[in-house]
């Protein structure tokens, strides 16, 4: 196949927070695909920037008394630093706060306004008159209209799910400034999106554009139709003013995936690269476009229809991934597992992550776990005890024995030529972006290759001098077997396989060459490629990144406080919470129990219905005080048979325990039976 021109983008990351592993999963899928496409001979550039405009910025920018500017540059320096940590090999890695991309959002704004696809029109919003600023909804808070839950966006409720719209909330108020937002009225520019609706049903049909999940998410918001979509924003905000409307800025979201083409000009203007080669109607390279699932709308929409409607040719592809979760839940300061990039960096080799995401990412858009247990015991076995022990196994011999050089001639030419053959069906699956399954067709080969020197047995035949000869072909086998596998894995692994290349030391592994095996070659020392992820190492990464969260947090809890001993657990839904049945309940009987040492037993009355508890209260209540008083009870608990008997639910009580337990006493007007919600 000739050689392909490609460009490739992951989704620009916004300027205002650290890179953390849940970004990670996006710039290393996508890193992994670069690497792999210019290891088959094609050029691939891998282009980014940071994402560093809008209300978010430009408010954070104030909070810490810098202007935005310096805000961004500081930002960009520590992703970057990030980015080259994880060896995330950008050809360049930009800002959408450029002249570049400043002069590239004029132009695509005024061809679309030429062509007919802006519109203008008077909306009502939410507006801070103390900060003198429109609100986005996520910069109101209120009580929810649906459940009445306190502190609340202006979009949704985190309590009940609730969507509605910001004027919907009660007693809202501004997270800027706290006074209670007003409505006033102000000319926004609109993008006629509708205007591209039989383009789009089109681009997104044919064949590749979006992944099939993608493709049904489409049909859904066609059927529910393109809406107009708002590109302005009123003064003050942080962005590029619209050319020919003074106090009116382009919608972040407008310029920056405008930021992928002009990240790419700047690359264009360094290197002597023709932009219009990639960029023109005309173009015959391909283009993709690497992102999250949360904002394919943006890039299976809007793009497209803004690139069609401005002259420009559209991606090739727009390829979705999930999110991530870690051991098995949603990312969580309390428990450590909201992991920085660089917090992992102090600790742990970049290397077994990319390959831990490459093991756990499929060619769709679910989302994936880092369970950092089966993380260490899959490096280990994986890396390590596989394709490593390949190479340790068998250089010493080598080295100690025939003076660093391999036999002319392979015992097992065929099992060389099976290797060779794998990787058709290896680079098929990178290609498709199905890299766990390749990982698992790599591992294969190594089982089969540690298999080989298992049954040789070189240790063995060693000891006996007429053998020399088999032990160096033996060893002279596993190294270019090796040598396969290390090709294989160099766009998951670039700096183990550098290491690999400095030991073959015979230049760089390369795809197309992998046929032709090393023979009567001298290599160089074996140093340890890489080592067993400990235990302990996790521990202290997952500690230093709820270190980090103290000293961040406003709210340091105090080292004896209820919190820092006992943080908060993980989210949950709502419908979790929903499960639980608790109730009012009066204590008609509490009595001691015969054997037992910290319970007592108690009969609740729930509006007729009885219920016999055992309850762990009794270090710190008196019976006698219990009687006639009302409860908190969970009323649905399965119940439990313990050595006195059946204990029918449970009574609520806080506190460390001994005499410091406290049971819950509801407000008075609470009846025995009542629901608590
Ligand atoms: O969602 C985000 O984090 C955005 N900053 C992504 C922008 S991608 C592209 F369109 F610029
Ligand atoms: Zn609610």
């Amino acid at each position: 196949m000739s050689k392909r021109n490609l460009l490739v983008t992951s989704a620009l990351p916004y300027a205002n927070g650290p890179i953390h592993l849940g970004h990670l999963v996006e710039y290393i899928q996508t890193d992994i695909w670069v690497r792999f496409q210019r290891l088959r001979g094609n050029s691939c550039l891998y282009i980014c920037a940071d994402d560093a405009h809008g209300t978010p910025i430009m408010l954070r920018a104030k909070q810490e008394g810098i202007t935005p500017e310096t805000l961004i540059q500081r930002v960009w320096d520590d992703h970057k630093a990030d980015f080259d940590g994880f060896h995330v090999s950008f050809d360049n890695y930009y800002t959408t706060h450029s002249d570049e991309n400043r002069e590239l959002a004029s132009l695509i704004y005024s061809r679309l306004k030429e062509a007919g696809h802006i519109i203008r029109r008077t909306i009502s919003q939410a507006y801070d008159p103390e900060a003198e600023m429109f609100l986005p909804d996520r910069f109101i808070k209120g009580s929810c209209p649906n459940c009445g839950a306190e502190d609340q966006y202006g979009d949704s409720c985190e309590v009940c799910g609730a969507t509605y719209a910001p004027t919907d909330l009660v007693k809202p108020v501004s997270v800027i400034s706290g006074a209670q937002p007003v409505e006033k009225d102000s000319e926004h520019y609109f993008f006629k999106l509708g205007d591209f609706q039989d383009f789009l049903k089109q681009w997104t049909r044919e064949d590749g554009h979006v992944q099939t999940e993608i493709a049904s998410k489409l049909k859904e918001w066609f059927e529910s139709g393109l809406q107009d979509w708002d590109i302005s924003r009123d003064a003050p905000y942080w962005g590029f003013e619209i050319p020919d409307a003074p106090g009116k800025y382009f919608y972040v979201w407008l310029d920056a995936p405008i930021g992928y083409m002009a990240s790419f000009q700047n690359y264009c203007d360094r290197e002597g690269v023709d932009f219009q080669a990639y960029w023109g109607k005309e173009s015959q390279a391909e283009l993709y476009h690497f992102i999250g699932k949360d904002i394919a709308y943006f890039h299976t929409l809007f793009w497209p229809a803004m690139l069609e409607g401005a002259g420009y040719r559209t991606p090739t592809a727009v390829y979705c991934h999930g999110f991530l979760t870690v051991n098995g839940k949603k990312m969580s300061k309390s428990r450590g597992t909201f992991i920085k990039a660089s917090s992992y960096l102090n600790h742990l080799n970049p290397e077994y992550l990319r390959y831990y995401f490459a093991v756990k990412l499929g060619s769709g858009i679910d989302d994936i776990d880092l369970n950092l247990e089966d993380f260490a015991q899959r490096v280990n076995s994986d890396l390590v005890g596989k394709v490593v022990n390949i190479a340790s196994r068998c250089a010493g011999f080598i080295k100690k024995k025939f003076n660093g050089r391999l036999s002319s001639s392979l015992p097992d030419s065929g099992m060389y030529d099976d290797f060779v053959r794998s990787g058709e069906e290896i680079a098929r699956l990178y290609e498709a972006r199905e890299f766990g399954h390749a990982m698992r067709e790599i591992m294969a080969l190594a089982d089969v290759a540690n298999q080989y020197i298992d049954a040789a047995k070189p240790w063995v035949l060693i000891k006996d001098e007429a053998s020399a000869q088999e032990v160096q072909d033996i060893c002279t086998q596993g190294l270019n077997l090796f040598r396969i596998i290390m090709t294989y894995l160099k766009p998951v692994l670039p700096v183990t396989t550098a290491g690999a290349e400095a030991f073959l030391n015979a230049g760089e592994l390369n795809w197309d060459t992998r046929h032709l095996p090393l023979l009567d070659h001298a290599i160089e020392p074996f140093k340890p490629l890489l080592t067993r992820i400990e235990r302990e190492t996790i521990e202290n990464m997952l500690e230093e990144s709820k270190e980090h969260l103290k000293e961040t947090a406003n709210e340091t809890p105090r080292p004896d406080s209820p919190l820092a001993k006992d943080p908060i657990s993980n989210e949950i839904s709502f419908d979790d919470f929903a499960k639980l049945d608790l109730r009012i309940a009066r204590i008609v009987e509490a009595k001691q129990v015969e054997g037992a040492d910290k319970l007592l037993q108690l009969t609740l009355d729930l509006d007729g219905e009885t219920r016999n508890v055992f309850a762990g209260i009794k270090s710190a209540y008196d019976p006698e005080s219990l009687k006639g008083r009302l409860t908190v009870m969970v009323a649905n608990l399965a119940p439990r048979k313990m050595r006195f008997g059946l204990s029918e639910g449970m009574v609520l009580a806080a506190g460390p325990g001994g005499k410091d337990l406290f049971i819950l006493n509801p407000d008075e007007g609470a009846q025995p039976g009542m629901r608590v919600k």
